[in-house]
């Protein structure tokens, strides 16, 4: 058993079923950590929901400097019902991808082999497709403001915000992960209604495309892509998108292939200035929390992509693999795939396929 390098990790579990999928998350990377080398060394924060009620704040004010000593966030899921999703989004997660710039929300898609699409003739394999979504400025902007509150005049106001910088980081990002896949990307907006920060998202893709000329390119408005989704998903590889269409295209993408109990997602800083964050696509899911049925798969995966991350491409390919192979023996799975496994089970056959593969 190799001692191996040692790499510190800050864990928020968060609300609900981050609190189930995590620490199978963290078995599995353990596990594959003996068999390539590297060992986790982590720490947890209570910061949730819960943290809300008891302390009025769902993270410290010194929270960011506290995560700025760890390499990565392993995240679960924060909200719960109680506390309005703004408070709980606002107070932890898009603080933690503004300040470390975590600008790239990368979120893979595949379906597996045993795993059965709603759509009819969607085969394992055949959905494939990576949503890089930008992740800290678009719609998701503080901007604006509430004037004549409580009168007959009230009126509310919420800009976007697009900046030069902040489009072509992520569309850049985009290309480059294009490049290592099937070559092509496709570019959502919704350029008719947004008549002016959607043609400048445009313009800023069409000179991009000019500086990747090996990549094919498209564009689509968002609801077209919704529908094309649907009727033709083998059509996409990279979709780009802004804030609010990514986060809205990378739910529908999962679904397809089956459920978003298998969907992982980074929120990445590529430059590496600051932590990156690794958690599913999926939220704390208080209509099965409690229950011991919620999939960890998504969980599971995330943690293959943080171990890529930290340099054990590897190891994130057997933790794949073995993914891969308890959904299509169909012994085991969670009830989300069609079977009665629970979450600890799910965790401890994929664990054990990384020990012994
Ligand atoms: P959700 O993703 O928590 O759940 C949507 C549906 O998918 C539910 O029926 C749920 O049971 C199912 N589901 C999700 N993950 C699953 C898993 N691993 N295994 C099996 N089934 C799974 O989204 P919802 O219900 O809109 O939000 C619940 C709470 O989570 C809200 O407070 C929301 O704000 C928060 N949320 C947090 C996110 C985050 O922390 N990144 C992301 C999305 C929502
Ligand atoms: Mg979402």
């Amino acid at each position: 058993m190799a001692a191996g390098k040692e790499h510190k990790i800050a864990v928020v579990m968060g609300d609900g079923i981050g609190k189930e999928v995590v620490p199978e998350g963290m078995k599995v990377l353990d596990v594959a950590g003996e068999r390539f080398g590297y060992r986790m060394s982590w720490t947890e924060f209570p910061w949730s929901c819960e943290h809300y009620h008891k302390t009025g704040v769902m993270m410290p004010e010194d929270g960011l400097e506290t995560l700025k000593k760890f390499e990565a966030v392993f995240l679960g899921a924060v909200g719960y019902p109680g506390v309005p999703d703004h408070v709980s989004l606002w107070g932890l997660l898009v603080p933690i991808r503004r300040g470390f710039q975590q600008y790239a929300n990368v979120r893979p898609v595949k379906t597996m082999e045993g795993m059965e699409s709603p759509l009819r003739r969607i085969e394992g394999g055949k959905i494939d497709i990576l949503v890089v979504r930008e992740n800290t400025e678009g719609e998701y902007s503080n901007v604006g403001g509430r004037m004549f509150g409580g009168t007959e005049h009230e009126f509310v106001v919420q800009e976007s915000v697009f900046t030069r910088r902040g489009v072509r980081n992520i569309m850049k990002y985009a290309f480059e992960e294009a490049r290592k896949r099937k070559k092509h990307v496709t570019s959502v907006t919704k350029s008719n209604g947004i008549c002016i920060t959607m043609p400048y998202w445009d313009e800023l893709f069409r000179e991009i495309s000019k500086e990747y000329p090996d990549i094919r390119t498209d564009q689509y408005h968002v609801d077209s892509l919704c529908a094309t989704l649907v009727a033709h998903p083998e059509r996409f590889d990279v979709i780009v998108a802004s804030n609010l269409f990514g986060d809205i295209v990378s739910d529908l993408c999962p679904a397809l292939a089956g459920s978003l109990g298998i969907a992982p997602s980074a929120s990445l800083n590529p430059e590496r200035a600051f932590p990156s964050t690794f958690e599913p696509v999926h939220g704390s899911a208080p209509d099965i929390y409690g229950k011991n049925i919620a999939n960890p798969i998504a969980q599971i995966l995330t943690g293959a992509m943080m171990i890529e991350h930290l340099g054990y491409p590897e190891a994130a390919r057997m933790i794949e693999k073995a993914v891969e192979i308890v959904v299509a023996e169909r012994k085991v799975l969670p009830r989300d795939l069609g079977g009665d496994a629970t979450t600890q089970q799910m965790g401890k056959a994929i664990a054990g396929l990384v020990a012994t593969l």
